[in-house]
């Protein structure tokens, strides 16, 4: 950690972590905890919870918990003294300069340094573009109707034919060949170091933060392969991230536009759709859509018209159906791509293609009628089964009565035999064993039983300590039954000692705590669910006594069986049988 800590508590206690939430998350308060959608993981009803008292969140899906600090790293993917920055800012409070050579800095936060070189190269490529030697680029964007604007917007630029010349640049602003090897601009090789982009124009590839995590270039002409990106670094993951969403996510429509190329999100953009974004030359992926859901509830897939957009396609709707989002399918025909569309009809025709997008499931039941030949009877009542057997993807009856109706609409069939072929192929399947994978299923289910047994002491411990955090008046009740001794694993055995800690110097403080593991992610995350045990607030008040007093004993007995095992002697072994004894006589009241 580069700041004291008193700063980091300073900062971290003058942002109320709900009033913080709130600016992200729709939270609703219930109980003395507020409520809302995860926005880590995809979720239909609220499991996140913020508490003002421990001034921390927690998802009970997920598992994501921490402080206002963390909540900020992880929701803008800031590293630690980013988020400190933006908090410190918010509340006014003047963070200390830190004066580091580029060395120092380099070894104190690689991520930076990556993001400073992208951003230099950006500027370099942007530079380039509008030099004598890259006038084949500039001309190559005007060909393809970008106008200046659109150019600088993406911050659209060149790399020359000249073998080297980024890397000279870079090595000109004093960084060294081991973080450039870092950045995947250069390509070290036993006879020199290159370029990996060169006689290509580059799309810089920015993250939600307008931050350049990388690059994608096109060829001039038609070498191979037509576009290059740049590979996974520190700070480019192709999975979590989309291009033009930076832009796209402040649109004021409440849908986006999904395609697959740099090209088509651009004509777009200029085209004034700018709520297009495109996956990075890899397939869609349950990131993606994770991503996404946060921005809005609808996506148009405006994929190319070919036999391979179709298929993509077909792979992102239970994708993102899966995340809640609801999907519809533009038609482009007679144009392959969204970029084509508007050069040769306009933007006000796509407004038209938009408003007559296709509902996904109907989308998918027209692609699976071109299996089948309608002209012959026996194939066609074999498409009208297979469309009934998928329109029982929809367990809900009234979802599924809604679907019938709009296919047997859309194809027209009668809705009353449509509906009943579907009611048929239901009664029948709902009749049959389950499918057979049961062994690998058992097997599974084995291997969870098992960790869940070893897990069981652990959440009896977690239970402890949030049963403490949030009924301070507990302690008194557990005096000399359970103390930190009694947490054995490391991590809890030391937050444990700072929980016990607090409480006796009077200022007990999970978030506070938080504080010590936060530049280790799994640990924070751990600690965070240590105090976030789910205590069944639906529990009347007898039932939650007994349940304290047990986990109570339960954290003492395995500490105690744990001791016996590892018992130094006879002597050391008989005071622990003792205490096993007492143990079992002992009585917590709690009124
Ligand atoms: P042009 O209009 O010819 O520039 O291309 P396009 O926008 O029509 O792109 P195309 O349909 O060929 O490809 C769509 C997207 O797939 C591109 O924007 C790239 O992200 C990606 N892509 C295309 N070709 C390649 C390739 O050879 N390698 C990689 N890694 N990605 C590619
Ligand atoms: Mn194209």
């Amino acid at each position: 950690m580069y700041y004291p800590e008193e700063i980091v508590e300073e900062v971290r206690t003058r942002n109320d972590i709900v009033d913080v939430i709130s600016g992200y998350v729709k939270l609703q308060k219930k109980g003395s905890n507020y409520f809302g959608l995860c926005p880590f993981h995809n979720e239909k009803s609220p499991s996140f919870s913020v508490s003002p008292q421990k001034q921390m969140y927690y998802c009970f899906g997920c598992g994501a918990g921490g402080n206002v600090i963390t909540f900020v790293m992880e929701y803008e993917n800031y590293t630690f003294p980013e988020a400190l920055k933006v908090l410190a800012d918010r509340a006014g409070v003047k963070l200390p300069e830190v004066e580091y050579s580029r060395e120092e800095r380099a070894k104190a936060d690689k991520r930076s340094t990556l993001l400073e070189i992208n951003k230099l190269a950006a500027n370099y490529f942007y530079y380039q573009l509008h030099q004598p030697q890259g006038r084949i680029g500039y001309d190559y964007f005007k060909g393809r109707e970008l106008s200046d604007e659109t150019i600088r917007r993406f911050g659209l630029g060149f790399a020359n034919k000249t073998s080297s010349d980024l890397y000279q640049y870079l090595r000109s602003k004093d960084y060294g060949d081991e973080i450039l090897k870092e950045t995947g601009l250069v390509t070290m090789e036993e006879r020199g170091t290159y370029d990996k982009f060169w006689n290509r124009v580059i799309f810089p590839i920015m993250d939600v933060n307008n931050r350049v995590i990388g690059f994608g270039g096109r060829v001039m002409g038609d070498g191979t392969p037509k576009y290059l990106n740049s590979p996974e670094t520190m700070i480019f993951d192709k999975s979590r991230n989309l291009y033009g969403l930076n832009y796209a996510r402040t649109s004021r429509e409440n849908y986006i536009l999904a395609c697959e190329g740099y090209m088509d999100v651009i004509a777009m953009h200029q085209a004034g759709f700018t709520n297009a974004v495109a996956s990075l030359g890899t397939a869609f992926t349950s990131q993606h859509a994770s991503l996404l859901k946060r921005y809005t509830d609808t996506v148009i897939l405006t994929y190319d018209s070919d036999g391979a957009g179709v298929k993509a396609a077909l792979r992102a709707i239970p994708i993102l159906k899966e995340v809640g989002i609801s999907t519809r399918v533009l038609n482009l025909k007679p144009y392959k791509d969204p970029d084509e569309f508007i050069k040769n009809l306009g933007p006000e025709a796509f407004k038209e293609r938009i408003s007559q997008a296709q509902n996904s499931f109907l989308f998918e039941i027209d692609v699976m009628k071109r299996d089948y030949d309608l002209n012959d009877p026996e194939q066609k009542t074999r498409f009208h089964n297979a469309a009934a057997r998928k329109l029982l993807e929809f367990s809900e009856p009234m979802e599924r009565d809604n679907y019938i109706r709009a296919v047997a609409q859309a194809q027209f069939l009668p809705y009353e035999d449509l509906k009943r072929l579907v009611n048929h192929l239901g009664n029948q399947l709902g009749g049959r064993p389950l499918p057979a994978e049961r062994e690998p299923e058992y097997k599974e289910r084995e291997a969870r039983k098992k960790k869940e047994k070893d897990d069981g002491i652990k959440r009896s411990q977690r239970l402890l300590l949030t049963w403490l955090i949030e009924k301070p008046e507990l302690f008194d009740k557990i005096k000399g039954v359970v103390g930190p001794e009694d947490f054995k694993e490391p991590l809890y055995h030391q937050v444990a000692q700072m929980v016990f800690a607090g409480h006796e110097a009077g200022n007990l403080n999970p978030a506070g705590i938080l504080n010590h593991f936060i530049n280790d992610e799994e640990q924070y995350k751990e600690v965070a669910a240590l105090f976030n045990a789910d205590l069944k607030e639906s529990l009347n008040n007898e039932e939650q006594k007994k349940a304290f007093a047990e986990t109570v004993f339960r954290v003492r007995r395995h500490s105690l069986d744990e001791a016996s095992r590892t018992a130094a002697d006879i002597s050391q072994l008989q005071a622990i049988i003792r205490e096993q004894a007492a143990l079992k006589t002992m009585k917590i009241t709690i009124d």
